[in-house]
């Protein structure tokens, strides 16, 4: 695992921005994993501000999100779908055929999970996979407990998960008890992963992603078993390690 600590949240979301450009400037046609959350927001807008001023181009990029809240129609400002459009797709270059997300509202979740899991290795598979970080050491929505080979699946929350993301709807009752992510299997397959992790909120957490013991019980620990990890993290969230 690289780590990179930078001083606060705007240096990390400016470092994870260059790392990106970089790799679609090596890569046109590069397929990008993508997160939503408030951690990458910064990350999205530096991508935005470079692709207007025409320094990366996302014209030949495919993206995969990583999860999606089932339940919640695109159109929901509480969705994931409606989360990209708004803080980057609407922005930037991209054609909207190459915007790939889990659909929330599938009539047959078992059918979806598969048709995603098989769409992403249809394409080649994940080059770059971005990551934030739950403060129970969740990886998109695989919570503690998830299996290390889990495909993309339909997944319950955890209250932690349910508490945390409360922030963004009107009440804890709004949040929706289940989603559909790409499992910790599917996210290990990534050619590459960046982990952005901003806060003193996500020090323990961090901490055992780094140093703890690889369990299921912390799921970012299955992060030390692959060979490409960079960490980007702001000395808040790196309090707790050295
Ligand atoms: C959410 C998302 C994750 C995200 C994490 C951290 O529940 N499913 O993909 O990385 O929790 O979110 P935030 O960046 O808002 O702290």
């Amino acid at each position: 695992m690289k780590i990179i600590r930078t001083k606060d949240y705007a240096e990390m979301s400016q470092l994870a921005c260059e790392h990106v450009m970089d790799a679609v400037k090596n890569k046109a046609d590069i397929n990008l994993g993508l997160a939503t959350g408030s951690t990458p927001e910064g990350m999205y807008e530096c991508l935005i501000e470079n692709n207007k001023q025409g320094k990366v181009s996302f014209k030949k990029v495919t993206t995969f999100n990583l999860d999606e809240y089932i339940g919640l129609e695109p159109e929901h400002p509480n969705s994931y779908h409606y989360f990209m459009e708004e803080n980057f797709f609407k922005h930037i270059d991209i054609q909207a055929e190459n915007t790939h997300l889990p659909n929330g509202i599938a009539d047959d979740f078992e059918k979806e999970c598969l048709r995603y899991e098989k769409l992403i290795e249809s394409k080649g598979g994940i080059d770059l996979q971005i990551l934030g970080l739950g403060t129970n050491g969740h990886i998109a929505f695989n919570e503690p407990g998830s299996k290390f080979d889990s495909p993309t699946s339909i997944v319950d929350l955890a209250q932690a998960t349910l508490d945390a993301n409360a922030r963004f709807f009107d009440s804890i009752e709004d949040v929706p008890t289940q989603a559909v992510t790409m499992g910790i299997g599917s996210i290990m397959k990534a050619r590459e992963i960046i982990l952005l992790v901003s806060g003193e909120s996500k020090a323990e957490a961090l901490a055992k992603t780094i140093n703890g013991e690889v369990t299921e019980d912390v799921p970012s620990s299955v992060l030390q078993n692959h060979s490409n990890v960079t960490i980007i993290a702001d000395e808040a969230a790196l309090k707790l390690v050295e």
